[in-house]
């Protein structure tokens, strides 16, 4: 513990790495399919809406919390708040990084054979056949071994960026993949956009029909905003720790949350508009392994296409996943005083063994959580997107506001920026409406769980 902690080397590698960090499956998958299940433009604009109501003051008050205490989220709540139970809630965000990326390095793993699937030309007899492309989904994710074998892979991929270190690691890779993902995006989005009757997709996405907008879809925007920005764990409040004291970090946190819409919005031209231009269906579930491959062999050149868009979304997913075993990482570095090495490779591999029972329970034969009428995956899935996420980033607002206090947050903020713009009033609406809305979204989550009871339909 003797040592000096790790820094990020510049500026740019931070916003790089935590934008790195919210940029991921959620932004490529889950955000497409979420707004093609739910109206698509109505639920980008709610979708906008809790990112920057929501979303930018959680943000900035991780970055804040990060780089005041220099430390990793128990440290981190325990510094603040000595001797109270404030801690917990650090315990918490390691909890739900065990729960996140267990079932997150299988999906990275089900990438990575789409890679190969892809370059082998294994899309070519899919060509619009949607059908087609399900049952060879369904087929490799409800088998056995082989999607262990990928997310085994995948998951050791992200153990090495992260023993390598916070410069020498995290760093580099955000620095190098970030900028890829954004042009191989971009570029993916020009074709769509090109293709004829692409520029339906566009509207669909973008042009509101207020009729399909639903309370349960404005849950959802919310719970997805916490995700996308990887909110609620502290994951920021670990980016944050590494940094001196020379960032402005509103300005960092308007960067991360611009990149993350930006490339969230990307994503959804590029795949609605090759999705509306060759005919397919833009609410089939699990859009991106089912009705992509069916989609990408039907356009000039289609290998390449396909094969770009798995490199991307691969590069996506690991530069996020790596952002959650950090938070372990660090607990165990900050806290125990173990090493970097040692803790990675510890706890990636337990991880990795709760991943495996998340991908057995998708037709492996193992369902742990049969009795919940619900599979491991889903319930990981479900327990952290729901549950773990908005309290932890409740308890973050409102530890701030009754805790810690505003005046202190706002000292730290102010440290790096020229201009001292912060508006004490403004903070303490911004994060008064996030404790609120999210407090108000778990309480009614509860009531229909336990009794039944929707406040909101
Ligand atoms: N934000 C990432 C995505 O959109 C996932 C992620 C990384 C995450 N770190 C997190 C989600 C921490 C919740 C908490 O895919």
């Amino acid at each position: 513990m003797s040592n000096q902690r790790e820094q990020w080397g510049s500026k740019l590698g931070f916003i790089l790495a935590a934008s790195g960090s919210a940029v991921g499956i959620g932004n490529i998958w889950k955000f497409p399919h979420m707004a093609g299940q739910n109206g698509g433009a109505a639920f980008t604009l709610v979708y906008l809406a809790c990112i920057f109501v929501v979303g930018l003051s959680l943000v900035i008050a991780e970055f804040v919390i990060g780089r005041r205490t220099q430390l990793s989220p128990v440290g981190a709540f325990e510094k603040l708040a000595p001797g109270t139970n404030w801690k917990w809630v650090g315990f918490l965000g390691v909890a739900s990084a065990f729960v996140i990326l267990s079932f997150y390095g299988v999906v990275g793993g089900w990438i990575m054979k789409y890679i190969i699937i892809s370059v082998t030309g294994g899309f070519k007899e899919l060509a619009g056949d949607p059908a087609a492309a399900s049952s060879v989904f369904n087929n490799f994710i409800n088998g056995t071994w082989s999607p262990i074998f990928f997310q085994v892979i995948f998951m050791t991929v992200c153990i090495w960026v992260i023993v390598n270190g916070v410069k020498g690691g995290i760093e580099k890779w955000s620095k190098i993949m970030m900028p890829l993902i954004i042009i191989l995006l971009g570029a993916l989005a020009v074709r769509g956009m090109t293709l004829p009757g692409g520029m339906e997709g566009i509207s669909f996405l973008f042009k509101p029909r207020f009729e399909d907008l639903t309370a349960s879809s404005v849950v959802l925007a919310l719970g997805h905003s916490f995700f996308t920005l990887s909110l609620g764990m502290g994951t920021m409040i670990t980016y944050g720790s590494y940094l001196g004291r020379k960032q402005n970090l509103l300005n960092s946190a308007l960067w991360v949350i611009a990149l993350d819409t930006a490339i969230a919005m990307l994503a959804g031209i590029a795949i609605f508009t090759m999705v509306f231009a060759l005919g397919a269906n833009p609410e089939a579930g699990n859009g991106i392994f089912v009705v992509l491959p069916s989609v990408f062999p039907q356009l000039p050149g289609g290998t390449v296409w396909g094969t770009l868009f798995f490199v991307l979304l691969f590069m996506a997913a690991l530069t996020s996943a790596i952002s959650i075993l950090e938070v372990v990482t660090a607990y165990f570095i900050d806290q125990k005083g173990w090493t970097r090495k040692k803790a990675t490779i510890q706890f990636g591999l337990v991880i990795t063994i709760v991943g495996a029972f998340c991908s057995f329970s998708m037709g492996g034969g193992i369902n742990i959580t049969e009795f919940l009428g619900m599979s491991f995956f889903d319930f990981m899935d479900y327990l952290s997107s729901k549950y773990m996420l908005p309290i932890g980033g409740m308890l973050t607002a409102i530890f701030v506001l009754k805790k810690w206090g505003v005046d202190h947050f706002i000292e730290e903020l102010k440290i790096g920026m020229d201009k001292s713009i912060v508006s004490k009033e403004i903070i303490i609406v911004l994060l008064g409406i996030a404790a609120t809305v999210v407090g108000f979204i778990i309480i009614n989550e509860v009531l229909d769980i336990a009794f039944g009871i929707k406040l909101i339909q």
